[in-house]
C-alpha cells in the first residue's frame, strides 16, 4: 500500500476518465459499487445540450455515484456558466470543462483541444463558472495542440487559466493533433510525456495536478502518486474494472471492505431490475461489465453468456442469476418474486 502519511490530501487521487459513449449512469454505478473512493466522471455533455436537451436523461444520475464530475464543452462563459449551474443543482460535485477532446465535431463548435490555443478565453470560462456555482470548477487538457505545444506554451495555458482562480487540472499527458488524426489516435500516436506534466507539478506545486494517459495498472498509478496529486484513468478502468476493486485499500488506504466479483453481480442485479422495471434495456447496463472477469479462467465464457443474451434480455436478473451460475461458486439467493 502506498505510504499513507507521504499522500497529500486530495480528492482527486484517483479519477475514472470521461468517456463518450461509456461513462454514462450505469457505468458509474457499476464502478461505484467496485471502489467507493475513486472519483467518477460523466460524459462530456455540451453546452447546448444541457441548456436545451432532455435533462433528466443526460444529467439524471444515482445519488450512490457520487462523488462524480460533470464534463461540460463549450466556449462560450455565459452558456457554460449557466450549464454549470445547473450541474450543481443536479447535485454534481464538480464541473469539469473539457479543453482536451479532438473531435471534428468539437472544432467546429471551437471547443475541446482546440481551445488549447486560446487560454484567456478558457481563463474567461472558467471565471464565469466559477462565478456561478459552489462546487469546484476543474479543467481537462492535454500538453499542446497543433503546433502550439512548446513548454511556454502550456506553462501560459495553465498560469492564465489558474489566475482565473482554477486549481485544478487533468492534464492528458501528450498532445493533440486537430487536422489529420482521428480521436482515437490522438489517443494513441503522439507520445506520452509524463516528464512535462511534471515538470508543471514542480513549478506550480501548489495546484493538482492529476496525470492522465496511458495508465493500465494500480502499481502504475501507485507510482505516478509520488509526483502527482491524483491519477485519471480511462481505457484500463473499463476495460479491466475488475482493477477499481483495489484502489479503495491501494490508493486511499481504505481496507474496511472486501469484495469478490460475485459480490458485484449480486449488488448490480436489483439495480438492473429497477432499471427493467422502469423500461429501460438491461443491456444497457450489461455492456459494461464485459471485462469484469478479464485475465480469469471463465472470462471469455461470461463475456459470450451476456452479449450473446444480453442484447435479448428484458428483465437482466435472470440473466445475471446464470451468469452467477457460470462463474461464480456462491449461487445467488433466489429472487424474491
Ligand atoms: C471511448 C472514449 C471516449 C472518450 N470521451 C471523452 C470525453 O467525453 N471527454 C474527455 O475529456 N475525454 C474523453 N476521452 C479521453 C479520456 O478521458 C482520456 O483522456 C484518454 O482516454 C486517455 O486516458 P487513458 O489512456 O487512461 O485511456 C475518451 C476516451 C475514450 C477511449
Amino acid at each position: 500500500m502506498a505510504d499513507m502519511g507521504a499522500m497529500k490530501a486530495s480528492t482527486h487521487r484517483f479519477c475514472v476518465a470521461p468517456m463518450m459513449d461509456w461513462t454514462d449512469r450505469h457505468c458509474r454505478f457499476f464502478h461505484r459499487l467496485l471502489s467507493r473512493h475513486a472519483r467518477l466522471y460523466t460524459e462530456m455533455l455540451t453546452v447546448p445540450a444541457v441548456l436545451h436537451g432532455k435533462r433528466e436523461q443526460l444529467l439524471g444520475f444515482d445519488p450512490r455515484e457520487h462523488p462524480v464530475a460533470l464534463q461540460l464543452g463549450g466556449s462560450d462563459p455565459a452558456g457554460l456558466a449557466q450549464a454549470a449551474r445547473i450541474g450543481e443543482d443536479w447535485g454534481y460535485n464538480e464541473i469539469n470543462l473539457n479543453v482536451g477532446c479532438p473531435s471534428e465535431r468539437v472544432q467546429t463548435g471551437s471547443f475541446g483541444a482546440c481551445l488549447m490555443a486560446e487560454p484567456e478565453l478558457v481563463a474567461s470560462c472558467v471565471g464565469a463558472m466559477r462565478g456561478a456555482v459552489q462546487v469546484p470548477v476543474t479543467v481537462k487538457c492535454r500538453i499542446g495542440v497543433d503546433d502550439q505545444d512548446s513548454e511556454a506554451d502550456l506553462d501560459r495555458f495553465i498560469d492564465t487559466i489558474a489566475d482565473a482562480g482554477c486549481d485544478t487540472f487533468i492534464v492528458h499527458a501528450r498532445k493533440a493533433w486537430l487536422k489529420g488524426l482521428s480521436p482515437k489516435e490522438n489517443r494513441e500516436v503522439p507520445p506520452l510525456d509524463y516528464a512535462r506534466v511534471a515538470r508543471l507539478k514542480a513549478r506550480r506545486p501548489e495546484l493538482t495536478i492529476v496525470l492522465n494517459g496511458g495508465i493500465g495498472s494500480l502499481d502504475d498509478a501507485e507510482r505516478h502518486l509520488d509526483t502527482f496529486d491524483g491519477v485519471m484513468l480511462g481505457r484500463a478502468a473499463y476495460q479491466m474494472p475488475w482493477m477499481l476493486a483495489g484502489v479503495d485499500r491501494r490508493i486511499f488506504g481504505d481496507d474496511s471492505r472486501e469484495i469478490d466479483r460475485g459480490d458485484v453481480l449480486r449488488a448490480l442485479a436489483p439495480y438492473i431490475e429497477n432499471h427493467a422495471a422502469r423500461g429501460g434495456r438491461p443491456y444497457n447496463v450489461l455492456r459494461h461489465i464485459l471485462g469484469l472477469y478479464h485475465g480469469q479462467p471463465r472470462a471469455r465464457a461470461f463475456r459470450r453468456l451476456l452479449s450473446e443474451q444480453g442484447p435479448r434480455a428484458t428483465t437482466g436478473g435472470e440473466l445475471i442469476r446464470a451468469v452467477l451460475a457460470l462463474v461464480d461458486e456462491r449461487k445467488m439467493p433466489a429472487a424474491a418474486e
